[in-house]
């Protein structure tokens, strides 16, 4: 029987570097909205996904044949850009062989920071494809949390803790990571029930006031499932 892997959990993009060891398979989560938008574009036939930290940089796609640009800032949407940052866009959209050039608050940061390290992104699309992909590859696993502005957010998290608690339960995987610990405690504590456990969270609120709860009832429970792994190759995500 081959050694047990570890895992731990990055509660914020921003600390990643406390965790960085070049080694590792780094699984990116923003589960409200940007990795459960990745996981839905990519099923909704997305070719290509291109992260990227700035407005201005995924504006300079706009107009550029067979590119899609799309822009969220504060959960909102930003004028000038074909699309915000919503599951909903990629719905029965004519995507097919398109590139999503992408821009968001959290989760194309933590992308980014993560480079340097074999970069997967997972939401409760893919989650059981990502698991099974992570036992069968057998490596060292950080789950980062995108968190919000550098600090913690308590759906990414709880989200850990269902990757977390699948990866130990195959034996393969342990841990001596406070925050995995914390994160398998949240989502027991949620007993089964996100959607509610949630109702006071900071980013439910904020996607609540502006009339976005279908987006956030879709993350947390997806009507689709998918066995596609979005993974970073160089500045792109592709599937794996
Ligand atoms: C993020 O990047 O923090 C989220 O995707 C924001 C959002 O889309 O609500």
């Amino acid at each position: 029987m081959s050694e047990s892997k570890k895992i731990s959990v990055c509660f914020t993009a921003d600390q990643f570097d406390k965790y960085a060891d070049g080694k590792s398979t780094v699984v990116v989560v923003d589960l409200l909205r940007a990795t459960s938008v990745i996981s839905t574009a990519f099923t909704a036939g997305v070719k290509a996904i291109i992260p990227v930290q700035t407005l201005e940089e995924a504006l300079s796609y706009k107009g550029k044949e067979g590119y899609i640009v799309a822009a969220e800032r504060n959960a909102k949407p930003i004028e000038g850009f074909d699309y915000g940052n919503s599951p909903f866009h990629y719905i029965n959209a004519d995507v097919k062989g398109k590139t999503l050039v992408l821009t968001t608050t959290n989760g194309t940061k933590a992308i980014h920071n993560a480079r340097g390290h074999k970069v997967i992104t997972a939401s409760y699309i893919n989650i059981e494809a990502v698991a099974n992909h992570l036992i069968e590859k057998h490596n060292d696993v950080i789950i980062l949390c995108s968190g919000w502005k550098g600090v913690f957010n308590l759906e990414d998290p709880i989200f850990a803790g269902s990757l977390a608690d699948l990866l130990m339960d195959s034996d393969k995987y342990e841990s001596s990571c406070d925050s995995l610990f914390a994160s398998i405690q949240l989502l027991k504590n949620s007993n089964g029930d996100l959607f509610n456990y949630l109702r006071d969270s900071s980013h439910r609120k904020r996607l609540k006031s502006l009339n976005m709860e279908d987006d956030t009832h879709f993350c947390l429970s997806p009507p689709i499932k998918s066995d596609i792994i979005p993974i970073l190759k160089g500045d792109k995500l592709v599937i794996l």
